[in-house]
């Protein structure tokens, strides 16, 4: 617990010099949409896009997180929004050693987001609705969760029996349902151009293709 005799040391190594360092703009693209909407699959793609042009990222990922730093949370509202407070804790971390940060969390609650997005500078919060209708997800079904949810054998699952807070204002709207994971990849990328997050510089790139 934080107490008045918890103090913050500032560092000899600013968040800024980091970032020029690795000649990029450090910010947080925050995927949410529905389970088997796409988030991992398309932040991933994005993740091997920036490798690719030589940008240093990490990505974030709801599943594998919770394997480890919040294998101690369940489902409840209480727990979800315990998941997104430490979530978005790490990647202000994380934004600060320089990187471009991605997460993958269901995040179904508009007002988590909110406090995730007023941790950071302005501007290096970035929305990411993957939106994928529900049928769709459910017809996916890859992990078969929809069906146990539906079968009364999980509760409080997402778009189920608990809700999820459609973005209203995202700064990227994603459609899986319509575009290629390849297009929906670029789509994003091409926003961190176009804001001068990165850019493209030849000289930069990771030449080898990943996976
Ligand atoms: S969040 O709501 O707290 O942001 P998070 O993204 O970490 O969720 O985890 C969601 C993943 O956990 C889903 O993709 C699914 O694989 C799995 N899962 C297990 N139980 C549930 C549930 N009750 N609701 C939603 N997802 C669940």
């Amino acid at each position: 617990m934080k107490t008045e005799n918890t103090v913050w040391h500032e560092q000899h190594i600013s968040k800024e010099q980091r970032a020029n360092l690795k000649d990029q703009k450090p910010c947080l693209l925050w995927y949410t949409g529905l389970s088997g909407s796409g988030k991992s699959t398309v932040a991933n793609a994005v993740d091997a896009l920036l490798f690719n042009l030589g940008c240093h990222s990490y990505l974030l990922d709801g599943d594998n997180v919770r394997h480890g730093l919040n294998g101690d949370l369940g489902f409840n509202d209480d727990s979800r929004i315990e998941n997104i407070r430490r979530i978005s804790e790490v990647s202000k971390l994380f934004l600060d050693a320089g990187l471009i940060v991605s997460t993958a969390f269901i995040s179904p609650f508009a007002q988590d987001r909110a406090s995730a997005r007023a941790k950071l500078d302005a501007g290096e919060f970035i929305e990411v609705y993957i939106d994928t209708p529900i049928s769709v997800c459910e017809q996916r079904d890859p992990k078969g969760l929809y069906k146990k949810a539906r079968a009364g054998e999980i509760k409080d699952f997402t778009g189920i029996d608990s809700s999820y807070d459609t973005p209203e204002n995202p700064e990227i709207h994603v459609k899986t349902a319509e575009q290629s994971i390849q297009e929906c990849a670029e789509q994003i990328v091409n926003y961190l151009t176009e804001q001068g997050f990165i850019h493209i510089n030849s000289a930069k790139n990771n030449n080898k293709e990943q996976g």
